[in-house]
């Protein structure tokens, strides 16, 4: 959770991408007005049931529907206030998403999308179709408005990305009885005061409960039942989480999970003004001037 300066001049390629690559809006939040934030093509309409269940490795989506080489991340992404802007945890997300073609002829559900950074990511890498859900309404409304806005430069470069639905909701509820073939989460893990998260405050995008796990619990008890055989989670959070728990609780459900990624990103804002309490804690060093990011994957069994 570290701050990021202001957004590149020049286009991201996709083999390029590092977290500080993904940046905040060029586009200033308060020029956005609010009737050009579009609504979901389709927001009323239920949600099927995904009624394909089958390994996407074992079945492979017809190779018109999949661009043939990645196409570039989306490196210019509207945000507003309120809603998480893109930072250093999301660049390492949608970096191993991208960097591991995880979302290749995948069916994607991206938990907590924001500005939808990582759906985005996975549209542009090969996805099926990418779905992705927030508890903001703000931030469901900028991921759709970016996901617009992907789309019409993408099909300018004669590129054909999948269409990213953004839902509204908290977290699984929104794909109740649907399985995807990669979830991916960048959830909110900072240790916080108390494990009250308000619902209507910035914080909500980063407070994770006093051990900062209420979300990572929460996704890591429902992501088995949400995916297809051979399916796969990319989970990111901050070390003070505990990667070790996180195993765990996935290898409870049946998942096989390891850490694929370790980096470590300066103190942002959040994590400075919580320094004090992480180190009363034990989980943070006195005077820590950085802290480490851990991305998981999971797996489930095909
Ligand atoms: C750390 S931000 C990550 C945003 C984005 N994925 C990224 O990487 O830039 C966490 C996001 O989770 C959303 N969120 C928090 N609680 C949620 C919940 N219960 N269900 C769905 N989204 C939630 C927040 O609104 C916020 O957009």
């Amino acid at each position: 959770m570290s701050d990021i300066a202001a957004a590149p001049a020049t286009p991201i390629q996709a083999d390029q991408i590092r977290a500080d690559q993904i940046r905040a809006d060029p586009i200033p939040a308060d020029q956005i007005p609010a009737d050009q934030i579009p609504a979901d093509p389709d927001p009323a309409a239920p949600i099927p049931a995904d009624p394909t269940s089958a390994d996407p490795i074992a079945a492979p989506v017809p190779a018109a529907s999949v661009p043939a080489a990645p196409v570039p991340a989306e490196p210019f992404l509207v945000s507003a206030p309120g809603v998480y802007r893109p930072q250093s945890d999301t660049g390492v997300l949608a970096g191993a998403i991208i960097g591991r073609a995880a979302a290749r002829g995948r069916d994607v559900l991206d938990l907590g999308t924001g500005t939808g950074a990582a759906a985005l990511a996975a549209a542009g890498s090969g996805a099926r179709s990418v779905t992705a859900v927030d508890l903001s309404r703000r931030a469901v409304g900028v991921a759709r408005l970016n996901a617009r806005l992907h789309r019409v430069r993408l099909h300018r470069a004669r590129l054909h990305p999948a269409r990213v639905r953004v839902h509204h909701g908290d977290l699984f509820a929104p794909v109740r009885g649907r399985r995807f073939g990669l979830i991916t989460a960048n959830p909110p893990y900072v240790p916080s005061a108390t494990d009250r998260l308000a619902r209507h405050r910035s914080s909500r995008s980063w407070d994770g409960g006093r051990d900062g796990r209420l979300l990572v619990d929460r996704i890591c008890d429902g992501a088995a039942e949400h995916l297809v055989p051979g399916g796969l989670l990319l989970l990111v959070h901050g070390g003070a989480c505990g990667a070790d728990r996180t195993l765990e609780r996935l290898a409870g459900h049946g998942l096989t999970a390891r850490v694929v990624e370790r980096v470590r990103i300066p103190l942002g804002p959040v994590m400075r003004a919580r320094a004090a309490l992480h180190e009363a804690r034990g989980l943070a060093e006195p005077g820590a001037v950085d802290e480490e990011l851990v991305v998981i994957e999971a797996s489930r069994a095909c």
